[in-house]
């Protein structure tokens, strides 16, 4: 049974308001952050996007957190439980349904990408990086890294055991314990990285690319970008927050969670662009041409840390530090989109969550492998055979772009509409006091958020060449 007074009887709970706010800010930060802003940055003309993406977390973003973070705490269920128990004897249960597929599937390559990562890590530790000094050898570099299948099937599989070992361990122990300590030294090693590459000689093209807009920049493929890398980056749209949510107790405050957990992901995204584009204007590369693509940080890295004073000793300690807790930003990432999955079967199939974390995490592991043969491992998966793209390409385009986006929709018409406004508002009123900026969000999620997430979804729909291939 469901105790209001917020001891749901062995499903677990956050420690306080602090584990949880790191545990989601650490589900939200991770390689959203740090990978693919950069290059979705990068593709979208720079400076414009990042202005369109700030308006997109502020004004959709965090409603439609809030809006998940509710619908998890009132219900204290899983995503399928939850729409189950507001709404039963409807199709909602189907909503948490596809956000545990959604889940399963984003796993499946995210854990390769992680993968490059721990693959880096090693890299650097041995000291490969001092032999790569300009952008064109650590194009090559990245290219022998990421081409090589087995090697990145080995190690997408060590970091899915890796998840699963966490997950397994549950609320406390696991996911909250392995937050707290990760989050702040990322940050602080982020921001000696952006000193860093500013001081260097050249970087400041690459700092008006990333700051100064220029308006006539913002096309509609601009804004579908800047849209779905919000969902993504912080974690919207298959129900993560609600999942978090029904850990939270009722004395909390949601509204200043959203916001933080939505600030500092932001923030270190942020950090992310200013560590990343003056270092590579500095390394000589074309930022006005600048295709971004998954590769992006995985070649301009190396070359700012191969340009550390030092070498090799300058570029081991800080390019391994940095993949280190990179590794473990991505892990704090992975640990949400598994436990989406895991709740649902722990709560809704009675499965231990032993065996629901051993079995899910062993779905995405299979579903991955095409993927961890997508840059190069393959011709069949490496081909521009899916959608016109590889395979990697075309899952991120369903899941991230498609999926994440109908998700954060229906998420917003429910909590907006059908659950509505006055009950969702209420539950959101419990440990908040701020009763004028409840209100304001009830409008933005039941009407702007709603229009917005609309507008792009037609974009989508009536000019699919919006999306990059
Ligand atoms: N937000 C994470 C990142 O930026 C990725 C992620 C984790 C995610 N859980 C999610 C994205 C749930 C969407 C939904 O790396």
């Amino acid at each position: 049974m469901v105790e209001r007074d917020g001891s749901a009887a062995g499903r677990g709970e956050w420690r306080n308001r602090a584990g949880f706010v790191l545990a989601a800010a650490g589900s939200a930060i991770g390689l959203g952050n740090i990978w693919r802003f950069p290059s979705e940055t990068a593709r979208n003309g720079g400076a414009a996007f990042l202005v369109v993406y700030l308006a997109c977390v502020a004004l959709v973003g965090v409603p439609v957190m809030l809006a998940e973070l509710s619908i998890g705490r009132r219900t204290r269920r899983n995503p399928v439980g939850a729409f189950m128990m507001l709404r039963p004897r409807t199709a909602w249960p189907l909503l948490g349904g596809l956000g545990v597929l959604t889940g399963i599937a984003i796993l499946s390559f995210y854990s390769v990408v992680a993968g490059w990562t721990i693959g880096y890590l090693l890299k650097a530790v041995r000291g490969d990086f001092s032999t790569v000094e300009k952008a064109s050898h650590a194009e090559s570099f990245f290219r022998q890294a990421v081409g090589n299948g087995h090697w990145n099937l080995l190690l997408h599989g060590l970091f899915l055991a890796l998840t699963v070992f966490i997950v397994v361990g549950g609320i406390k122990k696991g996911i909250e314990l392995a937050s707290r300590i990760m989050m702040p030294v990322l940050l602080v090693l982020l921001l000696g990285l952006v000193f860093f590459s500013i001081s260097l000689e050249g970087s400041g093209s690459g700092l008006s690319f990333y700051l100064k807009p220029h308006w006539s920049d913002i096309t509609p493929q601009v804004v579908v970008a800047a849209m779905g890398q919000a969902f993504f980056s912080l974690s919207l749209g298959m129900g993560a927050m609600i999942t978090y949510g029904s850990y939270l107790n009722r004395k909390e405050n949601l509204l200043s969670s959203a916001c933080l957990v939505a600030g500092m992901d932001t923030l270190i995204a942020f950090l992310a662009g200013l560590a990343i584009f003056p270092a590579f204007a500095a390394a000589g590369a074309n930022l006005e041409g600048l295709e971004g693509g998954a590769g992006l940080i995985f070649v301009v890295l190396p070359t700012i840390f191969s340009s550390i004073p030092f070498q090799p000793i300058g570029g081991i300690l800080f390019g391994g530090a940095f993949f280190l807790l990179l590794s473990l930003a991505a892990l704090t990432s992975t640990i949400s989109l598994l436990e989406v999955g895991v709740s649902w079967a722990v709560d809704e199939l009675r499965w231990t969550r032993l065996k629901a974390s051993i079995l899910l995490g062993l779905a995405a592991f299979m579903l991955g492998i095409p993927s961890a043969f997508a840059n190069g491992g393959s011709r069949l998966f490496s081909g521009k055979h899916w959608l016109g793209m590889n395979f990697m390409d075309a899952m991120a385009m369903i899941f991230i772009t498609y999926s994440l986006t109908v998700g954060a929709w229906l998420i917003c018409i429910f909590a907006g509409w059908v659950w509505g406004t006055k009950a969702a508002a209420e539950e959101v009123r419990a440990g908040c006091e701020n009763v004028s900026l409840v209100r304001a969000w009830t409008v933005l999620v039941r009407y702007l958020c709603p229009l917005a997430i609309a507008i792009i979804l037609a974009v989508i729909y009536f000019r699919p060449g919006v999306i990059p291939t």
